[in-house]
């Protein structure tokens, strides 16, 4: 029988990936009453998720009775650059509220406004505050309530569990197939249903909020297994990263700061973001520090300062001011919340920054700026998704989270992935245990698949000679940061694809010493092949888009054009060739397309 030499598990649905989009999956699926694998790469718990400190958006309207789902909505397009799958941005900002307060059931600690309800936040490009939070530590706190709720739901969990292909019988996903982290044995997981909630693809970036997780596995399973990839040139560079000391460079520095009074300034003391104001986002942008320093004091006047732009403008702000010079002494800008607020509100809003900076960089928060530079935080693009179902392209896969594209555009607002993780977590397991109910047929599993992966996997461990993974990996993370980084061009992206493939050819060759017991440079090796097949999808998606919109600029195309106003660009795989397509975007509603009329 198929899969008997190896351990086997078998499930409805499997969830690939343990942070907020998986765990979210996993328990709507258990509800639905199938049995449900949650399997993940590293500790239950430890996810990126943990790095949206600042807060869920979701339009409560606790703190701005006027706030709604329709402005939620006109926002997050806003900010995608209007890109955006409509519709998941539609279902996001309607249920978004109905998935705060669920968790809040479950037992998460939201910070409370003087009459007992969930405070809100302001964050970049969301027009009133409305970042439900626990301090600078939001994602933590979703992630621990997920957690103790899940953990109750009968759902089975495989910790420290890699899993390096989906597996297909004829066009439909079966299962997947991996290998423990800790003694390097195979696992055979079949499955009527895959939940992808793997996250993003960071660490192809040298200077990232990512940690060692997000090699992009997801993203590459699903394309080697015929699934369509969308947006994948979309990539944001959060604008607020350590930038030093350099053990520490592209640790997150939370949006919050500057939606609690936090403000950017250049060497010279200039609060230069008034200089970078877009046409776009004139009329509602504070155009003079007087008017912006009363939005800070009373949050009543509607133009709100350049601070918090959306996080795109923001980047590339901070990125001219550090070319031309302008920049901090260790290459980035000022963060300023010092002067504007007391120093116990300081560390009562945002205890894990006070603590961060006094800890990692010996700087009292309170008393001096912070030096801060952008980092790779956030891919926009990913597998393609229906967006009621998030069932991808082929059969039996579902995907949800970081590794799903559509939701968010060319750019994503802060905030808004923790609640998409909930949204679209839920539709997942929802979905998938349906599909799963539904399964007609047999659950096969093909051996040779099985043992074309196993021997592919184990290929590091035993070639005679080749190259250290770790060197393999440090240089691709060099040509991603410095040729496909925030400002891109023709020449550049082309010179990255050809490194790219002389990378490629170098890490099949790759060889690792030691056995498969709890091996990193296996487990390297093994991320890498990944990792060159995202950066590849995104430096091509990159070229293939001649303009600059959102988390894509080009100095080449550097204006936002209208003809690729109405494309996504998709990614897929056909008889081992990459295929790049320009593909229409799902026409709005009229009812939709009015909210964009009103003021
Ligand atoms: O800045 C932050 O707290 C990050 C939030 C997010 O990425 O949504």
């Amino acid at each position: 029988m198929a899969g008997q030499a190896y351990e086997t598990h078998e499930h409805d649905v499997i969830v690939i990936g343990a942070g907020g989009a998986g765990l979210r999956a996993a328990i709507e699926a258990a509800a639905q009453g199938v049995s449900v694998g949650l399997v993940c790469k590293s500790l239950l718990g430890k996810a990126h998720t943990v790095m949206a400190e600042g807060g869920i958006a979701a339009a409560l309207g606790n703190v701005w009775p006027e706030d709604n789902w329709q402005v939620h909505f006109r926002d997050t397009m806003r900010g995608g650059k209007m890109l955006n799958n409509w519709r998941m941005a539609q279902l996001h900002a309607q249920e978004a509220p109905e998935r705060v307060l669920e968790l809040e059931r479950w037992g998460a600690l939201f910070d409370r406004t003087k009459d007992g309800r969930i405070l809100q936040r302001d964050f970049g490009g969301h027009r009133y505050a409305r970042l439900a939070h626990v301090g600078d530590r939001t994602g933590l706190e979703m992630i621990r309530t997920l957690q103790y709720h899940g953990i109750h739901q009968g759902i089975d969990v495989y910790m420290e569990c890699k899993v390096e292909r989906l597996l297909k019988d004829g066009d439909r996903v079966t299962g997947a197939f991996g290998y423990w982290r800790n003694t390097g044995q195979f696992v055979l997981f079949k499955a009527k249903a895959v939940v992808l909630a793997t996250g993003g693809i960071g660490k192809a970036w040298k200077i990232t909020s990512n940690s060692w997780e997000y090699t992009g596995d997801g993203h590459a399973m699903a394309l080697w297994a015929g699934a369509d990839l969308i947006d994948m040139e979309f990539v944001q560079f959060h604008p607020t990263g350590m930038v030093w000391p350099p053990s520490v460079r592209g640790i997150l520095v939370t949006e919050g700061v500057r939606g609690d009074g936090g403000t950017l300034k250049n060497n010279t003391g200039e609060r230069f973001m008034f200089n970078y104001i877009p046409e776009f986002f004139k009329g509602e942008t504070a155009d003079n520090e007087a008017e912006a320093d009363r939005w800070y004091a009373d949050k009543k006047n509607n133009r709100r300062t350049p601070d918090l732009l959306p996080r795109d403008e923001v980047a590339r702000a901070i990125n001219s001011e550090v070319k031309a010079g302008r920049g901090s002494p260790h290459g980035g800008v000022f963060l300023d919340i010092a002067t504007r607020r007391p120093g116990d509100y300081i560390t009562k809003r945002l205890p894990s920054m006070y603590h961060q900076f006094k800890e990692l960089a010996d700087v009292d928060i309170t008393k001096e700026p912070m030096e801060v530079g952008p980092t790779c935080h956030y891919v926009m693009g990913g597998v393609r998704v229906n967006a009621d179902t998030t069932q991808a392209t082929v059969k039996g896969l579902f995907a949800a989270g970081e590794c799903a594209g559509g939701m968010h555009g060319s750019n994503r607002l802060g905030g808004n992935s923790l609640s998409d993780l909930l949204v679209f977590g839920r539709r997942a397991g929802q979905y998938a245990a349906l599909y799963a109910k539904d399964f007609g047929g047999r659950l096969t599993v093909d051996n040779a698949q099985l043992e074309s992966i196993a021997q592919e996997t184990l290929a590091p461990l035993t070639r005679a000679h080749g190259e250290n993974p770790y060197a393999i990996q440090a240089e691709l993370q060099d040509v991603m940061q410095n040729l496909v980084g925030i400002i891109r061009n023709e020449t550049d992206m082309k010179t990255a694809l050809k490194k790219l493939e002389v990378l490629k050819d170098r890490a099949s060759k790759a060889r690792v010493d030691g056995g498969r017991t709890y091996n990193p440079g296996w487990h390297t090796a093994l991320d890498l092949v990944s990792l060159l097949a995202v950066a590849e999808c995104s430096t091509l998606a990159a070229l293939e888009r001649k303009e600059s919109r959102g988390g894509h600029t080009r100095d080449d195309h550097p204006y936002t054009d209208d003809t690729w106003g109405t494309v996504n660009v998709a990614v897929r795989l056909r008889k081992g060739q990459l295929q790049i397509s320009r593909e229409p975007l799902p026409q709005m509603p009229a009812e939709l397309k009015a909210l964009f009329e009103r003021k």
